[in-house]
């Protein structure tokens, strides 16, 4: 029998070693690398291997490179054309990452059956039957989407050389595993080898092929690096669980920007698109309550009004609590110190909570202003009109910084029917006549005349 060839991989990043070694010399993470079986493949070619007889590349002039067959395919679905820069390029590979049960298999099951090409929706994870279930909740009407459950990359070829697809999906590349490879599925040496496998196929014969792939606990995914290196295109499908809203967003992309996002809302019948989200993330209520503000964020290229909620109350234990969902903890801390030191406000003793409501999570700074505003609402105990809404950085000594793309957030808030928009003085406006109040203001002491 032959001698079984192992090597070690890292966990984390892939790296290769003879032997086995406490810390990765690569990405220095400790107890990452682990023993696998390889076994080099004579020839690891998705076809049989007389078929693949490469040709020499020539080079060639830019302006003669012929791109007439690029066209992209249309997945007729408005939010994952727009992520991917208007379509799916023919011969690419995307992976599509996020959480257990954040939709990542409906997203694709979805496409796949409002294509009107012949698909192959490969998967290892789940039964014909199941996916048939879950198919029959999204309403399908491609009648030319195939449902097959095979692992072996070997069987998935020879598969797809009979029925020829025009589009390939693989949920999830993790449960993937190839001949050639000893090493269990979802290992690093496999996922490289599947992964290559899936490249080649995909370039020879200009069939777009899209890869679900599990995250780990920290957010990354699930696999080598490299894993993202190698494909074309990575989408991160993320949102919480325990709301409806979903966010699309590329993290890479070779052909197309990655500041574009997409939102969807889960619902009974699978993923809905949503392209006005703004008025669904304020929620309408009648009177004003004290507390809320709204804020005019950008998520990617995007205009968002989002609402910030805050609860400002005298703390009962010794040491106050300060929590914040969907905002960055540390940042609430920094603006609470504003406005004690520079504002007077003695918020040292006191709980304070924050929320953003729809289960979004914003980095965008110019949340800050409408943070800010909603503290100082709920300790005053006073409401903020419902017409009025914030965009602005606040910095360490109480100024108020300009923000990026203010025009842009400026026009959304005038669609949405606010009144007054707060922004920084120091912003450039060329906006001219708009029916909304731009009010300018340089410093904190300027917004708290407004709510006290
Ligand atoms: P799923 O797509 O299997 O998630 P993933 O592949 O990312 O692990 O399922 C996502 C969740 O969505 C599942 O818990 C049930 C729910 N769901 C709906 O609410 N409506 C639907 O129409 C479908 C198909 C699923
Ligand atoms: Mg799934």
């Amino acid at each position: 029998m032959a001698k079984v060839k192992t090597t070690f991989f890292c966990q984390n990043c892939g790296s290769q070693y003879a032997k086995w070694q406490g810390q990765c010399n690569a990405c220095k993470e400790w107890n990452t690398i682990v023993e696998e079986v390889i076994q080099t493949p004579e020839k690891s070619d998705w076809k049989s291997p007389t078929a693949a007889v490469k040709k020499a590349a020539v080079p060639l002039r830019i302006k003669d490179i012929d791109v007439s067959n690029e066209a992209r395919l249309d997945t007729f679905d408005g939010e994952f054309n727009r992520v991917l820069g208007g379509g799916i390029v023919p011969g690419s590979l995307t992976l599509l990452g996020g959480e257990p049960g954040i939709g990542k298999s409906t997203l694709l099951l979805q496409i796949s059956l409002k294509l009107p090409y012949k698909t192959l929706y490969v998967s290892g994870e789940e039964s014909q039957k199941q996916i048939k279930m879950r198919a029959e909740r999204i309403n399908p009407t491609n009648n030319n989407c195939y449902i097959l459950t095979e692992t072996k990359t070997q069987n998935i070829f020879k598969q797809i050389e009979t029925l020829e697809p025009d589009i390939v999906i693989i949920d999830s590349i993790q449960t993937l595993h190839s001949d050639y490879i000893e090493s269990s599925s979802g290992s690093i040496s496999q996922i490289k080898e599947c992964t290559t496998e899936l490249i080649k196929f995909a370039k020879e014969t200009a069939t777009p092929v899209l890869l679900i792939g599990h995250i780990t606990k920290d957010g990354n995914i699930a696999g080598p690096k490299i894993l993202e290196h190698m494909v074309d295109t990575v989408l991160q499908f993320e949102g919480d669980r325990n709301h409806v809203f979903r966010i699309l967003r590329a993290h890479k992309n070779r052909f197309g920007s990655t500041n574009e996002l997409g939102i969807y809302e889960m619902q009974g019948s699978g993923l809905r698109e949503v392209s006005n989200p703004s008025e669904i993330l304020i929620s309408k209520k009648d009177e004003e309550l004290s507390g809320n503000a709204i804020a005019a964020t950008l998520e990617g290229m995007r205009p968002l009004m989002i609402e910030v909620q805050a609860l400002v109350s005298t703390a009962v234990y010794g040491t106050p609590q300060r929590s914040a969902t969907g905002f960055n903890a540390k940042r609430l801390n920094m603006l609470l110190a504003v406005l004690e030191k520079r504002a007077g406000f003695r918020l040292g003793a006191k709980d304070v909570f924050l929320n953003i409501t729809g289960g979004i999570n914003v980095d965008d700074p110019a949340i800050d202003l409408a943070v800010v505003a909603s503290i100082l609402s709920s300790n005053e105990d006073v409401a903020l009109p419902k017409d009025v809404c914030f965009a602005a950085e606040v910095g360490l000594s109480g100024e108020i910084r300009p923000v990026q793309r203010v025009e842009q957030r400026i026009l959304e808030a005038e669609k949405l029917g606010f009144s007054t928009i707060f922004v920084s003085k120091y912003n450039k406006i060329s906006l001219k006549k708009t029916a909304i109040k731009i009010q300018l203001i340089s410093k904190i002491e300027d917004l708290v005349g407004f709510v006290i």
